[in-house]
């Protein structure tokens, strides 16, 4: 059996709600294993949920719950979201499930008897809300701060702590690790990622990582199996999810089936830990070098408005409300909102988010281009075909005929060469543009006017060779739009899901099928507060 195409996204903290951040990256990964499963993979996509520490522990304190409740309540928002946005993950991970906290503590003794693990004493530096260290040396390196030292990642101040626990090695595998980068020129991507990864290990990386929190301080956290007095530190406890999932601790078999991770597909304010502790967590646990990530992935940031989004500004953006408000009385809003985020932003830049953003990808893109396309095609085929699939027969203006069909049946190559890389956004320009070159098609060849001159047979050709085009656009659409493409499926009459294969068939409708009832995709309206 060859081995399963593992995706993973970023557990999320349980702290707050979940925004338009935390739904890029679900959406990219739910895209990327539905690409994979229409190509016949094996798929596994994880996605889950961070529950302990600091953070988590004092948001819950603030609403007056215990812990427990409070992230049993958070969790199912999260849940409701990924539902509305189709997110087809194959298992939803909760760090405080018994499956996992008990995995971590086998890990943890494990390392701790092979003497993996050092106790001592940490001063430095922490930023509570991103849950990290820093130490004084890689603070020096910063401009001094009136108020006392900030994160280098979230610029918040941060607090002085000195504390006894246990430590894991970094610096000692260093040397190996960088030497793994350098021979891994994807280990990262994109490049400017991979470039500041190999950057951060050109200075002495600190000489441990503490992976424990005093349980006086911190009591929401895995204990600790040799220390009655700690819990394990939330990051630890939190990456070890990829391998505790499947079965690294009591299923080895399993475990060969899903590992290594093909994507972890992450942000970039959170490579430091995908990309150097946990490398060193693994390769201090016996991973050999082929058995780390193959990739890891990190995408940019969303602003709003060209602002950081923040609860201070008020201006975080909520996708539930996007897609039941915003995009109030659209059929596929969920969709419409999956295609504005892998379209506007090329994938590992930062984007900017606003209302107008989306709704002009909507009127443009969408409705213009894709939805304008559908309905005439469908509409002419019920006027002039008696809604049944038209025969393909005439030769007469076979340049246009023969440009599209190339294009079309090319989509496939253009697009695996973008998924491969990860470009979303130029995967969904290249499937566009083959809308809008079928637009110009149906334009020129004027099929109104074939019907008017009784030209029946070049009519029947063009309407079928529209048809041919949706047909294979929405296979190219599926990970992206998967409503969408199915609604185009289900209006050209096919029940079937293709393949991605399929896309390369040209033919690959059956002659005189009888199509469904053509209805608009993206009705514009002023409840969108889009004009039609
Ligand atoms: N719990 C850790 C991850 C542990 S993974 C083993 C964490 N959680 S988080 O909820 O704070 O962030 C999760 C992801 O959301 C990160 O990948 C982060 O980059 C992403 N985003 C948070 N805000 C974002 C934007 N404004 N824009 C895009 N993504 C952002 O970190």
């Amino acid at each position: 059996m060859s081995k399963t195409f593992f995706i993973t996204t970023p557990l999320y903290y349980v702290n707050a709600a979940p925004h338009i951040g935390h739904s890029y990256t679900n959406v990219a990964a739910d895209c990327l294993a539905r690409y994979h499963r229409l190509k016949a993979q094996e798929v596994f996509l994880l996605t889950g949920t961070d529950e302990h520490g600091q953070k988590i522990e004092q948001a819950a304190k603030e609403s007056g719950k215990s812990p427990q409740v409070f992230v049993d309540e958070v969790v199912e928002r999260f849940q409701s979201l990924w539902a509305t946005l189709q997110i087809s993950y194959d298992d939803f991970i909760r760090t405080t499930q018994a499956r996992h906290v008990r995995a971590v503590k086998v890990i943890l003794s494990r390392l701790h008897d092979a003497g993996k693990l050092k106790r001592t004493t940490y001063q430095g530096w922490y930023c509570t809300p991103d849950e990290t260290f820093w130490t004084e040396e890689e603070l020096r390196q910063l401009k001094a701060n009136p108020q006392g030292p900030v994160c280098p990642s979230c610029q918040r101040v941060l607090e002085p702590t000195r504390e006894e626990g246990w430590y894991l090695p970094l610096r000692q595998s260093q040397e190996w690790l960088r030497t793994f980068v350098k021979a891994h020129p994807t280990f990262v991507r994109p490049q400017t990622r991979y470039n500041e990864l190999l950057s951060l290990l050109e200075q002495p990386l600190p000489e441990y990582l503490c992976i424990t929190r005093p349980k006086r301080r911190v009591g929401w956290g895995i204990p600790v199996p040799f220390s009655e007095d700690h819990v394990t530190y939330v990051w630890f406890d939190a990456l070890l999810n990829y391998i505790t999932v499947v079965g690294f601790v009591d299923d080895p078999a399993r475990f060969a089936q899903f590992w290594p991770a093909d994507v972890h597909l992450i942000g970039k304010d959170i490579l430091r830990h995908h990309a150097v502790y946990w490398p060193i967590m693994l390769h201090t646990l016996g991973f050999s070098d082929d058995q780390m990530p193959r990739t890891i992935v990190a995408h940019g940031w969303w602003k709003v408005d060209e602002q950081k989004m923040s609860k201070s500004l008020g201006n975080i953006v909520n996708p539930q409300a996007i897609v039941t408000q915003l995009l109030q009385g659209q059929p596929h809003a969920a969709d419409v909102y999956r295609y504005f985020l892998l379209r506007d932003v090329p994938f590992g830049q930062d984007g900017s988010f606003s209302q107008d953003a989306i709704l002009a990808r909507l009127q443009a893109d969408l409705a213009n281009d894709l939805g304008n396309l559908v309905h005439r095609t469908l509409s002419m085929i019920t006027r002039y075909c008696a809604g049944r699939i038209p025969r393909m027969a005439s030769v007469g203006c076979a340049v246009d005929d023969a440009a599209l069909q190339h294009s079309t049946v090319g989509l496939g190559t253009v697009v695996d060469e973008a998924m491969a890389r990860l470009e979303f956004s130029v995967a969904l320009d290249a499937i566009m543009r083959v809308v809008g070159q079928a637009n110009r098609y149906l334009e020129s060849q004027a099929p109104w006017q074939l019907s008017k001159e009784g030209q029946k047979s070049r009519l029947e050709s063009v309407l079928r060779i529209a048809a041919e085009v949706l047909r294979v656009v929405s296979i190219h659409l599926e990970p992206f739009m998967p409503s969408v493409s199915e609604a185009i499926r289900t209006q050209l009459g096919c029940g079937q899901l293709y393949r991605w294969i399929d896309g390369t068939v040209w033919p690959g409708l059956p002659d005189a099928q009888a199509i469904g009832k053509p209805s608009a995709l993206f009705p514009l309206s002023r409840s969108c507060g889009v004009s039609g």
